[in-house]
């Protein structure tokens, strides 16, 4: 068969390690001829493609990002372009592609499937917000690489008795934060999930302070948002699929908090360092579970599908349901976080 891939959205720790799965199991079991078109859909409309081989991907295993490029080109919103992207197909002579990406990426996914193209889907964010999935592969490593950081900051933090608010990635999710939170002793964590009142947040700085020098580490998510609009908020740019360019929440609670507290607190921006560098172990391997299971779909025929990880296994799921729900942080998990507040 001839099977072209795509990494589309925001990149992601694990990628390479996904296409290094199909084209191992689809050129050394199945014959596979393999491409890659670059920079996610815009390489499909724009019929940029690349030939791959087990020989692409040596050495990539380790290597964050993408060998293809990513970018969030939506071709729903391009004129012409489901039709170029089915014209680019067939003249490529495609018989099956596999969409690694979020919720957009995904979306296009299953709309092109609906209207006849050959595609299988692969979950991938460091957001951990597909509800169709347990896990999406690069969630581990970045909630890694925060706890890390929070790590540092705790003895930075303490030296100076200070209040240190991080900042991170999940867009409308909490899911970074809370597993970052917990995993990180912090102090206080605020998620999307439930609007906060600052004059709470600071009672509990301030509890935490009482009797003494005591630093405070407030992991916040880049999603938060202030309960009935206490706090302005700034308004991003939006992006082919609508979304609001997130960050500076940590930037204004900083602030709000020292003026609230009278304590000196700053701000750190987690941002990009969140999904680069190297995959952990973990992701390594899901990343390589879905890729196997993506390349077996193609030869089942199983179109329209996306593999998807429940309860320790790998399995199909519908592209249509992958992208239905924003998958929430579930409270319990907030429960965990919360005994620790303060
Ligand atoms: O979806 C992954 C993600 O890293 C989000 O956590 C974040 O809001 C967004 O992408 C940032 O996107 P960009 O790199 O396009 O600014």
């Amino acid at each position: 068969m001839r099977i072209a891939m795509l990494t589309g959205g925001g990149d992601c720790p694990g990628l390479n390690a996904v296409m290094r799965a199909v084209a191992r199991k689809g050129e050394r079991i199945h014959g596979d001829q393999l491409l890659g078109f670059r920079d996610g859909w815009r390489g499909v409309l724009d019929d940029d493609a690349v030939a791959l081989s087990v020989q692409s991907f040596r050495g990539t295993l380790p290597r964050g990002g993408t060998i293809l490029g990513s970018s969030r080109t939506n071709p729903y919103k391009v004129d012409g372009g489901p039709d170029r992207v089915r014209a680019v197909l067939a003249d490529r002579e495609v018989d099956a592609l596999v969409a690694i990406g979020g919720e957009d990426t995904l979306g296009v996914a299953a709309r092109l499937s609906e209207e006849g193209v050959a595609v299988v889907g692969v979950p991938k964010t460091i957001d951990n917000d597909l509800s169709a999935t347990e896990l999406t592969f690069g969630f581990n490593t970045a909630v890694q690489i925060c706890v890390d950081a929070i790590d540092r900051l705790h003895t930075t933090a303490e030296s100076h008795d200070r209040v240190m608010v991080v900042e991170v990635m999940g867009r409308h999710a909490g899911h970074i934060a809370t597993w970052a939170a917990i995993a990180g002793g912090a102090t206080e964590v605020l998620v999307p999930e439930e609007p906060f009142d600052i004059e709470e947040v600071c009672a509990t700085i301030r509890r935490r302070h009482e009797g003494g020098r005591y630093a405070s580490i407030v992991v916040v998510a880049e999603g938060s948002t202030p309960r009935e609009g206490t706090m302005a908020l700034a308004s991003g740019e939006v992006d082919a699929f609508g979304h609001v360019r997130l960050g500076g929440i940590g930037d204004q609670l900083a602030q709000a908090i020292e003026a609230r507290t009278g304590y000196e607190t700053r701000a750190i921006v987690l941002g990009h360092v969140q999904r680069g560098g190297t995959p952990t172990a973990f992701d390594r391997v899901l990343a390589t579970r879905f890729g196997i299971a993506a390349v077996d779909a193609v030869h089942d025929g199983d179109f329209g599908k996306m593999v998807a990880l429940r309860a320790g296994n790998i399995v199909r799921v519908p592209l249509s349901e992958a992208t239905d729900e924003l998958k929430l942080v579930d409270p319990s998990i907030l429960a965990v976080a919360r005994v620790f507040f303060g």
